[in-house]
């Protein structure tokens, strides 16, 4: 019988949060995938250090239940493709901020348009939003 508690889940970015997240699906007992921009083999030992998989984001996104983006805002356009391979009943959780500091201006969200507004154009599908109204030193230590 499969045990559906576990999940199988990708996750793109190993950064402040996408580390975090990575170590504690995979200490829950999920099954997870996680990439980075620049390739599994730099992925360090302490993210997967509870059992995840370090993989390209090809595959971090191939058959999965759960897809989660944890990148900068404006390198979400880039992932876009990636996302539009999807199955619908995959659910798409994205944990951006909007920093135009970071970003570079963005005219729509300069005009008020509400950010995960925004992230569901860019990938062309509904999202969820969480993880991002906390700091990634706060989540750490959670
Ligand atoms: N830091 C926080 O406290 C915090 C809190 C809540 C929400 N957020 C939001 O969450 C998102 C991630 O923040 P962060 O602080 O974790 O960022 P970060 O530390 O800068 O890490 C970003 C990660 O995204 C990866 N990445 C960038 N482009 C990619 C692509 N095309 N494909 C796959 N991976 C890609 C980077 O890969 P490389 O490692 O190869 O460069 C890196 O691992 C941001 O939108 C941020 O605003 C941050």
């Amino acid at each position: 019988m499969n045990d559906t508690r576990k999940m199988k889940i990708g996750i793109l970015g190993t950064g402040h949060i996408g580390k975090p997240l990575t170590r504690k699906l995979a200490a829950a007992g999920h099954d997870v995938k996680v990439a980075n921009s620049r390739g599994p083999e730099t992925i360090d030992a302490e993210t997967l250090a509870t059992g995840a998989r370090a993989v390209t984001t090809t595959e971090a996104l191939h058959d999965v239940d759960v897809a989660i983006i944890s990148i900068p805002l404006n390198r979400l356009p880039a992932i876009a493709p990636l996302v539009a391979n999807l199955p619908a009943a995959t659910v798409v959780i994205d944990t951006s901020n909007y920093f135009p500091h970071r970003d570079g201006e963005i005219a729509a969200l300069e005009a008020g348009q509400v950010e995960s507004l925004w992230v569901a154009e860019q990938l062309g599908r509904p999202i969820e939003k969480a993880w991002n109204s906390i700091i990634a030193d706060s989540f750490v230590n959670c």
